[in-house]
């Protein structure tokens, strides 16, 4: 449960809030480089932080970010012409480029020293990993781009999309760490009774099946650099724990737990204002590129991405048509009666309405991850507010880690039985001596 006063003070990031200073204080996604496709092409919207912004690739490739009104009198830099590096506005052609200098002022007499005086708001960039990143803080504490693996390994080892969701950032990434609700949310009817036989099924399938046989893990946070690991323990036969490791890291970002070998997933929760935020998701393989198979359900929605209407990214299902929940699926075949992973979360985080008042919230002891999650971004936001700075380092190498789900002896620490699976400069494949341990006492 949270004070009125801290829920406001974790959900809000417009400029000039707590919060908001704390996003700033990041590179954060601010669109795919696939929406600009080629230099000089249509300039597109993006509202990010609370702030309207216009993104544009210019004649050099390279992309900016922009206040989307123009500072003559306010009309939208949307309806701008991008040509000959910068983007002009089409009110009366004053004309931007990427840093934000006004470098044309068409309409007065040209020997005006006045546009060397007039500039835009606008916002470093970076691409990496098929993302525009940007830093919205002051220049003085930009720190290093995060080392998140699925940004630096090759494109075809990596598919990034994104999804604008209708609830606050906060809420939502609240689920992605949440590892006892997956056995219920993302569960089937009977999952613990049914279909025990392991004559079929893999290594990574059985060893999932401690999920579903042991559905009230036990949660140990640790704090690191980037944030902290959750890691949620279950039965994992008589001699092992089933770790579930799942690495939070701020602003809003965390890595989904696999078994060696398993495609690596991360999911990030970027506002877009304090009702919605851009729900950025990559699937990724270090050592492999994934199959076309893959990348085409993957593109196409199913149970890893939500179905899009057609040149948005807003998704198909949403609580207007109830997610298009299915109640003779619920009886027999899903938990929750709805279709694709994604889209069970946002059932869940979007029905609790567009800012979750945690005041009212009974809090058990599965939602220790959450708790600490809140506690560790509103220090961030006190630290801000009291010292200016923050004191993580806010990217970087700490960033350079996966989620892991394995078997560690039940007498070894699980950061030390796991370390070497966290790790992303080791390999990731089915063969590591991590991953020899046998799910045993599962198919009992
Ligand atoms: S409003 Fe943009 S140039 Fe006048
Ligand atoms: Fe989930």
């Amino acid at each position: 449960m949270l004070r009125q006063e801290q829920n406001e003070v974790l959900s809000g990031t417009g400029p000039g809030t707590p919060m908001g200073e704390v996003f700033r204080r990041f590179w954060i996604p601010a669109l795919l480089s696939e929406e600009l496709p080629a230099p000089d092409c249509a300039p597109v919207r993006v509202r990010l932080l609370g702030e309207d912004l216009v993104a544009f690739r210019d004649s050099t490739g390279k992309v900016g970010l922009v206040d989307e009104a123009c500072p003559h009198r306010g009309a939208s830099l949307f309806f701008g012409r991008n040509e000959d590096c910068g983007l002009r506005c089409t009110y009366h052609g004053w004309k931007f480029d990427r840093d934000g200098q006004c470098v044309d002022m068409p309409n007065e007499p040209p020997d005006t020293q006045f546009k060397e005086k007039v500039t835009i708001k606008a916002y470093p960039t970076v691409e990496q990993g098929g993302a525009v990143w940007t830093y919205m803080g002051p220049e003085e504490h930009e720190p290093q781009m995060p080392a998140m693996e699925w940004s630096l390994v090759p494109e075809e080892h990596r598919f990034l999309a994104k999804i604008e969701v209708d609830c606050n950032y906060a809420q939502a990434m609240e689920g992605d760490i949440d590892s006892s609700h997956t056995a219920f949310l993302h569960g089937r009817v009977g999952e613990d009774s049914v279909d025990r036989g392991s004559a079929n099924k893999t290594r990574k399938e059985r060893l999932r099946r401690f999920s579903f046989i042991d559905r009230a893990p036990k949660f140990f946070l640790i704090d690191t650099d980037y944030g902290f690991m959750a890691a949620a323990r279950r039965y994992g036969g008589d001699e092992h724990y089933y770790w579930r490791i799942t690495q939070w890291l701020f602003p809003a970002f965390s890595i989904t737990p696999r078994e060696a070998g398993s495609v690596l997933q991360c999911n990030m929760r970027i506002p877009i204002d304090d009702h919605r935020h851009m729900f950025y998701r990559t699937q990724y393989r270090p050592q492999k590129p994934l199959t076309d198979e893959e990348v085409y359900e993957y593109r196409h929605g199913g149970n890893i991405f939500p179905q899009t209407v057609p040149g948005t990214y807003r998704p198909v299902q949403t609580l207007e048509n109830d997610f298009l929940i299915d109640r003779s699926l619920q009886r027999s075949g899903t938990y929750s009666g709805i279709k694709g992973i994604p889209t069970q979360d946002q059932s869940v985080t979007v029905s609790m309405g567009p800012i979750v008042d945690r005041s009212k919230e009974r809090l058990a002891t599965s939602d220790a991850a959450i708790i600490h999650s809140r506690r560790l971004l509103l220090k961030q936001a006190q630290e801000v507010q009291k010292n200016g700075q923050l004191s993580v380092p806010g990217g970087g190498d700490p960033y350079f880690v996966r989620g892991v789900g394995l078997l560690v002896d039940r007498d070894t620490p699980f950061d030390v039985g796991a370390a070497e699976a966290m790790d992303a400069n080791n390999p990731w494949h089915e063969d590591v001596a991590w991953a020899q341990v046998e799910p045993v006492g599962v198919d009992e």
